[in-house]
């Protein structure tokens, strides 16, 4: 069967800025792919170009074996294959909990309202906040917020989930809250590929850790290595510094 996701030696440019340099890079079905690397490497450049938030210049990416930037591609059906959680949470305001969630598979997957609400409320269960349905979002606190933020991603049952620092705007005491989300969709097969940088996270849940710079993916490696020997000296230097904060 193929990857879930392939990229064939992609290469992006901001303007005249390399922002992606030949990445060559798979992932599996049910693999949780974990980005490290330092600021300005091009994470969320990489993560971005799967659901076509950023173009590509050069290269291949297939997703489920459909090619994202190809004449033919869909992208409403991409983009609601793709779930995307990401630093801020962006619930409407003016819409409850439970119609933040529904909203999209009523308007976009002809969902009728009653299923919606039976699984937004299954979705809201899973992510612990089965008693928010009909609060707003600025009732919830950021940790509350983000769970609703993954739980409206999961109502378009997309078999990808992609996370941008979905933890990086909280408060300490809500982080664990939405970890332990994510780390639940891991367990249950779902595949994922996180950019984050909460690195109990990466080597308790991800099966390979991609190490970023500049640009270029300088190792793929199971977080044991990675976090005991890595191989590159660049990482070698960015787990030192880990180890020093
Ligand atoms: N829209 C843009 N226009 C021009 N340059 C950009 C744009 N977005 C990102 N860049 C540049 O591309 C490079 C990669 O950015 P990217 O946001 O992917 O890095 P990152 O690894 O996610 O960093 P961080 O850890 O800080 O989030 C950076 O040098 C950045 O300044
Ligand atoms: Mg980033």
């Amino acid at each position: 069967m193929h990857p879930m996701i392939m990229f064939s030696s992609i290469n992006k440019w901001y303007g005249e800025y390399q922002a992606l340099t030949n990445i060559t890079a798979e992932v599996k079905r049910g693999e949780v792919v974990v980005l490290c690397g330092p600021s300005g490497s091009g994470k969320s450049t990489l993560i971005r170009t799967v659901n076509r938030l950023e173009d590509i210049q050069k290269g291949q990416i297939l997703f489920d074996g459909q090619d994202v930037n190809g004449t033919d591609a869909n992208l409403n059906r991409l983009r609601s294959r793709v779930g995307f959680v990401f630093q801020s949470f962006n619930l409407f305001p003016h819409l409850s909990v439970l119609d933040n969630i529904i909203l999209t598979p009523t308007k976009v997957r002809g969902l009728k309202a009653s299923a919606a609400k039976a699984q937004a409320l299954q979705l809201l269960d899973r992510v612990g906040l089965a008693h928010k349905a009909n609060a707003y979002p600025a009732q919830l606190s950021g940790g509350q917020q983000q769970r609703v933020a993954i739980a409206r991603a999961l109502a378009m049952e997309p078999p990808v989930m992609l996370f941008d620092e979905p933890t990086s705007a909280l408060d300490p005491e809500m982080v664990g809250e939405v970890l332990s989300v994510m780390k639940g969709l891991a367990k249950e097969g779902m595949t994922m590929m996180c950019v984050t940088h909460e690195m109990n996270f990466a080597r308790e849940v991800a099966d390979t850790i991609w190490f970023m710079d500049a640009g270029q993916i300088l190792e793929k490696t199971a977080p044991e290595q990675f976090f005991s020997q890595p191989s590159h000296p660049r990482a070698q230097r960015f787990i030192a510094d880990l180890r020093a904060h």
